[in-house]
């Protein structure tokens, strides 16, 4: 198979994530590797998505996992070589599915050779104006340049030896790009290329919403007494969506069209890693025309389960987007968030006020997992049937939990360890997948015995690939099912028209000739007052539910008329 000759193959793509360190161990070391991912292809390719996009895979200290890149034209040695990549590339290809990268422009790790350099040149010199390195404030400097404060805890600041100090949004591992420097930019043109050059078929941007500071680098407003920690980078007006950002994604875009002239055939994409909390004039502003292809919609993944949060997520993204002629990119995990299961089963997932921000922290409120899994299952359907393009993220399609007793010792987060364990943080959603139910080879994660990274929790076999394949039932029956009726749905449609609007326990909408109805209340309803002609249930996330008048509660059915 090759792939489909389509320029805009990314406008309503089904992508899956891959959590690198999480999804297939080939060596046995209990860490997942690149030929790992290569051995498991055909699982992929058969559950009918488009693309794959990997996870950081460059060198790397591993403190975020990747995400403190170390060395920007490479693979960590923990996941293989640029011969395993190359093959990766190779067999994707092969089954007809692209590679997205995730390339993090932000910052890189403080192992990275230009840090070593800025480190040893010393203030005032060129390898430092790469990075932003300040004199501190007080007699003696003592005090950090300004009140930033770290996205993953802390100070946004850390001292050096001789005295100065430098920025690092997220943590001391992870010092900022001075995108300013004109070698920053050559570089990550450079970057750009070569993984371009090596068959990467775009890239996910991280962090987008951070790159750009406001010059002079001035003290961030008070913050409303009672912000969590983590959130005050999310909240610093001179860090977070400051316009010279958007000078850096111009120019990507550039480099990016440029490729594709010089190279016919190749059709690239770059979907923006942008959390802009209900602000869909912000999110609008990554995908103008000249900027990003897609940005990420990530409204709809944390609002709470209540059909008007969900209704509001859904039309302010569909409108903002609309407005620049960008298409949706609809997600309801990554590997930053509490799985869905989890997320919908809490106590307070219905309360419409229950918005965070963010959901990594998990609150002490009981899950109940039997509601939650209903609740997946439902936002499955409804996500396939939007317009746009969808990302899924390993294991959601095997209805995997987020594991929230992992042992203190075991936790590798550096939101866990900044914040000394007030925030629990993502390790929960990272668990290595269960391929099998034989605890030896960590539910067959591992090639052979081996210890996986992060410990699985006892019974994870039961939610293995090989024993939800034999399961009508499963989530992974409903996946398969769901992503098969969407890829049959008439291409290119992207309108969505709000239907029922009298039923507000209900979220409904019109598209590509079918009826999306979301229950989102614990209470049935009734749709007789649909009349016209009549109609069948298409799909549906509950088992045996085929009666078109109702919908049964946290379910979502597509609904079409007979014929
Ligand atoms: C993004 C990534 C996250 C990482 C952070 C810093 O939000 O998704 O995993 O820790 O950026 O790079
Ligand atoms: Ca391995």
């Amino acid at each position: 198979m090759t792939l489909p000759e389509d320029p805009l193959w990314w406008r309503d793509a089904v992508v899956y994530q891959m959590y690198v360190r999480s999804f297939a161990d080939a060596n046995t070391d209990g860490i997942g590797d690149l030929a790992g991912i290569t051995g498991r292809l055909g699982y992929v390719a058969a559950l009918g998505v488009d693309a794959i996009w990997l996870t950081p895979f460059y060198p790397s200290p591993q403190r975020d996992h990747g995400y403190d890149v170390a060395d920007y034209f490479g693979v960590e040695p923990a996941y293989g070589t640029l011969d395993d990549f190359d093959r990766l590339v190779a067999e994707c290809h092969r089954h007809g599915l692209r590679v997205l990268g995730d390339i993090v422009p932000n910052h890189c790790s403080d192992e990275h050779q230009w840090f070593r350099d800025a480190l040893s040149a010393g203030p005032g010199s060129a390898e430092r104006a790469r990075f932003y390195f300040r004199d501190g404030r007080g007699e003696n400097g003592e005090l950090p340049p300004n009140n930033w404060l770290a996205a993953f805890g802390g100070p946004a600041w850390t001292r050096v030896c001789d005295g100065q100090w430098y920025l690092h949004t997220f943590t001391t591992w992870q010092p900022d790009f001075n995108w300013d420097n004109a070698d920053v930019v050559e570089m990550f043109d450079t970057v750009l290329r070569f993984w371009f050059d090596r068959g990467i078929d775009g890239f996910r941007v991280d962090a987008v919403t951070h790159l750009g500071k406001a010059p002079g680098l001035p003290d961030a407003p008070p913050l409303p007494p009672g912000t969590r920690e983590t959130d005050a980078a999310g909240r610093n007006p001179y860090s977070l969506y400051w316009p010279s950002g958007h000078d850096v994604w111009r120019h990507w875009r550039q480099v990016t069209d440029r490729y594709e002239r010089d190279h016919p055939g190749r059709h690239l994409a770059t979907v923006a890693e942008a959390y802009t909390a209900n602000r869909p004039d912000v999110l609008l502003q990554y995908v103008r025309p000249d900027e990003f292809h897609q940005v990420f919609s990530f409204d709809l993944m944390l609002a709470p389960w209540h059909p008007s949060t969900l209704r509001r997520a859904i039309d302010q993204t569909y409108t903002a987007l609309g407005s620049v002629g960008a298409s949706m990119t609809w997600a309801l995990n990554n590997h930053d968030s509490q799985r869905s299961v989890t997320r919908y089963g809490r106590a307070d997932a219905t309360d419409p006020d229950s918005w965070t921000g963010n959901n990594l922290v998990y609150h002490d409120v009981a899950v109940d997992v039997v509601v939650g899994t209903a609740r997946a299952r439902a936002a499955s359907v409804l996500l396939a049937g939007l317009p746009g393009s969808i990302y899924l993220y390993q294991g959601e399609e095997l209805g995997l939990q987020e594991v929230l007793d992992l042992p203190a010792e075991a936790r590798t987060d550096p939101i866990y360890l900044r914040t000394e364990g007030r925030e629990l943080g993502r390790d929960g959603c990272r668990v290595p997948l269960p391929w099998t139910t034989d605890p030896v080879t960590g539910y067959g994660f591992s090639a052979g015995p081996s210890r996986p990274w992060l410990p699985q929790p006892e019974g994870w076999g039961r939610q293995a690939v090989a024993v939800e394949a034999a399961d009508d039932d499963a989530m992974l029956a409903l996946y398969r099912t769901v992503l098969a009726a969407r890829a049959a749905l008439p291409a290119g449609d992207e309108t969505l028209t709000w239907q029922l609007p009298e039923l507000t326990q209900l979220v409904a909408f019109s598209r590509a000739g079918v009826l999306v109805v979301l229950n989102a209340t614990g209470v049935e309803v009734q749709l007789d007052r649909l009349g016209g002609p009549e109609r069948e249930v298409v799909l549906s996330s509950r088992r045996g539910h085929s009666d078109p008048g109702v919908v049964p509660p946290d379910t979502c059915v597509w609904i079409r008329p007979v014929g």
